[in-house]
């Protein structure tokens, strides 16, 4: 039942939903195994149909492939293994032919290894200029065989190599945040900025909407490169962040610049540009200085995504959001799956105990749905809409994530979620290699990707993907969702269910026995089964609450437990 239109919002991305598409594994068209941008091309359809506003393409520049594209080697070139230029500029088209917004990834706070500026700078010797463009620092100890201070590196090891000079000798450290094949990049050195700004001036001239920008509160360290008080709180888990190494201050007039070159843009046709940061910081207060008004359009915010699968955890993460982000005037760009996580299939299935409940599809259906009814923008990971579970078991030798090369452990391994997508048939590579080549894919798809492929999804409606599909249509349509506010309710415990607008009201019930539901009636949508008057657990549902004659049954929550948002 599709009521009204909503009115469009001022600015398509505050409410925009776009699809991740994690190229190396969307689609292969060449049959070499890895997927390309003719491929993405190929799926376009697919994705319109799903219902989504754009794509953001992750990295296709010419590189070592190190951090599969992380660590890039020529900021405005198509690696051979995913087409070319000319390739690129038909998928844009394509896309904007079917109303589709593009946005590239873009990777400032290091680049490779393998990239001119960092080659000129080894071959020049101690007193090459191109240094500055980096941190090149003296070693501590007296033979200066000590790294310069002891950060650490998010992959695993000391954020820092030694070089050896042009003559043979043993030169200074430099620093890397990721892996050694991605120096870091000084941004102090003006020349620096300026590359990223005719980078980013080279695709706005092709057509792109906008981009997703790695690391985005990196960049800058702190100037004096000081110990860390703590280094080893910073490696215990990927989301700790080294203090002297991120979130400094002077990050924020890049995101100025930048954003300025949004605005020419847009002076020029009218068309809004997008800038999203991948913005990971302790709190949703420092989160919020990164989407000012002046700055990145949207940022990533993590914490939903890290929260555990608890209903107080949910409520607690969406009210700090909704009132130190939403609360200045910013969009909340919701998450709760990417190329570098576990999917939530798997993830929410050990919740909260670690113990595999065999709940994971039904709350990561739920997750989906109350994501999808939240005020502001979302994201949606390749494959997340065919319900695909992480890939745990495979082989060692097949793993390509640097995290298991430099760690040997297999705990923070993203390969699980990248294995790439089904797409049709019974067997490997169901559909994801065509052409010559017929290679395997690049990394080896497991049996039961079957009942994943998209051409049972599509067939059956009570798949994720039609979940996702039918979502998206009504939050397209219904004026309540998208852009705006949300009203919390009072419920029983376990339940987590606010209003949006003038009535739509979603709840999640987070335990596993049913409770009853907030409005009486059959929902418009739900992530399972649910009968009038009742919530399943692990089920989220969608009701339109008509004041006049279904009142909610819950009352409004009175704060401080429900903040209004
Ligand atoms: C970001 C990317 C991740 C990459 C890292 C280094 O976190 O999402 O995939 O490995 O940056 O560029």
């Amino acid at each position: 039942m599709l009521i009204a239109t909503a009115a469009a919002t001022q600015h398509w991305w505050r409410d925009a939903v776009i699809y991740q598409v994690y190229v190396r594994s969307f689609l292969d068209s060449t049959g070499d195994g890895i997927g390309d941008l003719a491929g993405v091309r190929v799926g376009l359809p697919y994705l319109k149909k799903l219902g989504v506003d754009g794509i953001w393409l992750s990295p296709f520049y010419p590189s070592p492939q190190h951090d599969h594209g992380y660590d890039v080697a020529d900021y405005t070139g198509v690696d051979p293994v995913y087409g070319d230029l000319a390739e690129f500029d038909l998928l844009v088209a394509d896309a904007h032919r079917l109303g589709l917004k593009v946005l590239i990834d873009i990777v400032p706070n290091h680049c490779s290894s393998a990239h001119p500026w960092f080659r000129e700078a080894l071959a020049g010797g101690p007193d090459s200029p191109a240094r500055s463009r980096f941190h090149f620092a003296p070693g501590r100890g007296a033979d200066g065989a000590l790294p310069p201070n002891n950060w650490r590196a998010m992959f695993g090891g000391p954020a820092w190599s030694r070089i050896t000079e042009p003559d043979g000798e043993p030169g200074p450290w430099y620093l890397h945040l990721f892996t050694p094949e991605q120096p870091d990049l000084n941004w102090r050195d003006p020349a620096v900025g300026e590359h990223f700004d005719a980078v980013l001036r080279f695709w706005l001239d092709r057509g792109v909407d906008g981009f997703r920008i790695d690391v985005a509160a990196g960049l800058h360290k702190h100037p004096e490169l000081p110990d860390s008080p703590d280094p080893e709180a910073d490696e215990r888990s990927r989301d700790s962040v080294n203090p002297l190494a991120w979130n400094q201050p002077e990050v924020h007039q890049v995101w100025r610049d930048w954003r300025a070159v949004c605005e020419e843009y847009t002076a020029r046709d009218g068309l809004d540009r997008l800038l999203v940061g991948e913005v990971s910081v302790p709190t949703a207060r420092e989160h919020a200085e990164y989407v000012r008004p002046d700055e990145l359009h949207q940022a990533f915010f993590f914490h939903l995504l890290s929260a555990r699968w608890d209903v107080d955890a949910f409520r607690r993460t969406i009210s700090e959001a909704m009132r130190d982000i939403a609360g200045t005037g910013s969009t909340v760009t919701w998450v709760l799956n990417n190329h570098d996580q576990v999917r939530t299939v798997t993830r929410y299935a050990g919740e909260p105990s670690g113990e595999a409940s065999g709940l994971g599809p039904a709350r990561a259906r739920a997750a989906a749905l109350l994501m999808l009814a939240l005020p502001g923008a979302a994201y949606v990971y390749q494959g997340e809409e065919l319900g695909l579970p992480e890939v745990v078991d495979l082989p060692d030798e097949v793993l390509t994530d640097p995290i298991f090369r430099r760690t040997g452990s297999r705990r923070f391994v993203r390969d699980g979620c990248r294995v790439p997508l089904p797409w049709t048939g019974h067997a490997s590579p169901f559909g994801f290699t065509s052409g010559a080549g017929a290679a395997r894919p690049w990394l080896p798809q497991p049996e039961w990707f079957a009942e994943h492929a998209t051409d049972r999804a599509l067939a059956d409606t009570r798949s994720f993907w039609h979940l996702y599909r039918d979502g998206l249509q009504l939050r397209r349509s219904l004026p309540q969702l998208g852009e705006g506010t949300l009203r919390w309710l009072e419920t029983p415990p376990q339940v987590l269910a606010f209003v949006r607008g003038d009535g739509l009201v979603c709840a999640v019930n987070f335990g596993t026995e049913a409770a009853p539901a907030p409005v009486t009636g059959t929902p418009l949508l739900a992530s399972g089964d649910c009968p009038p008057g009742v919530l399943p657990g692990s089920t989220a549902a969608w009701w339109i609450s008509d004041p006049a004659t279904t009142a909610p049954l819950f009352p409004p929550a009175s704060s401080p437990k429900g903040p209004t948002a």
